[in-house]
């Protein structure tokens, strides 16, 4: 099965300039680039090989909702993945509720959604089994979801940015705990990088790699897509 590699540069780079360069290092089928919103009608432009993604999206369609996007919208720029429920996101105040309205209205505008779940440090260090409870109620409105158009990222917050990516075994069982629950591919994210990305890719129950901080640098994701390319 081919690993998919999803570049999510969150709120960088500032220049459309930047961001232009970026996008030509990292244009390879199997990728999908997530650029800030203000890009992606340029980076649509740029990308031969690619996927094109949103860093987020608003439930309704259109409306009086000042500051959100609508899914057709993205849909008609030519963004096929949106993540949705980012823990960066939570941080700022989206529920449950909230992430899985975004999710279905994803879906129902024809993108696929990449739905994030994962647990804070807290939770880990009680144990597997706590982390179990703790995705499991992240993911209770989905039990049973088959959607082709839905993919879990497996993004424990502790991980994500701090350069301590989870151990691999670990992410797997927690993989295979989430397609218990969704029979959809799930992809591990959180302190990824070229030294690693082999360990986790090498997983079965491990579809791709949800890239922050190392989809910045070209060259290094470049050499992840090697690897993802030859497990
Ligand atoms: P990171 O971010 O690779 O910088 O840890 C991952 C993410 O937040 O998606």
């Amino acid at each position: 099965m081919k690993k998919i590699l999803i570049a999510n540069w969150k709120m960088n780079p500032v220049s459309e300039k930047e961001a232009i360069k970026l996008a030509r290092a990292e244009d390879f089928r199997n990728a999908v680039i997530v650029p800030p919103f203000p890009f992606l009608g340029t980076i649509k432009k740029v990308l031969k090989n690619a996927s094109l993604g949103a860093q987020n999206v608003f439930y309704e369609e259109r409306g009086a909702y000042t500051g959100e996007i609508s899914p057709v919208m993205l849909k008609k720029l030519g963004v096929k993945y949106i993540i949705i429920g980012h823990s960066e996101r939570r941080a700022l105040g989206e529920s449950d509720i909230m992430i899985a309205r975004k999710v279905n209205a994803a879906i129902s505008a024809g993108c696929v959604a990449v739905l994030c779940v994962g647990e804070p440090l807290s939770v880990r260090k009680k144990g597997s089994a706590e982390v179990k409870k703790y995705i499991g109620r992240q993911l209770r409105i989905f039990k049973n979801s088959k959607s082709k158009d839905l993919i879990i990222a497996y993004e424990p917050i502790w991980a994500i940015g701090t350069g301590k990516n989870a151990n691999p075994e670990d992410a797997a069982y927690v993989a295979r705990y989430i397609r218990s629950i969704v029979r959809v591919p799930v992809v591990y994210g959180g302190s990824t990088n070229s030294k690693n990305a082999e360990y986790f890719l090498i997983k079965k129950e491990i579809a791709g790699l949800l890239v922050g901080g190392a989809s910045l640098n070209g060259k290094e994701f470049r050499k992840m897509m090697e690897i993802a390319k030859r497990v």
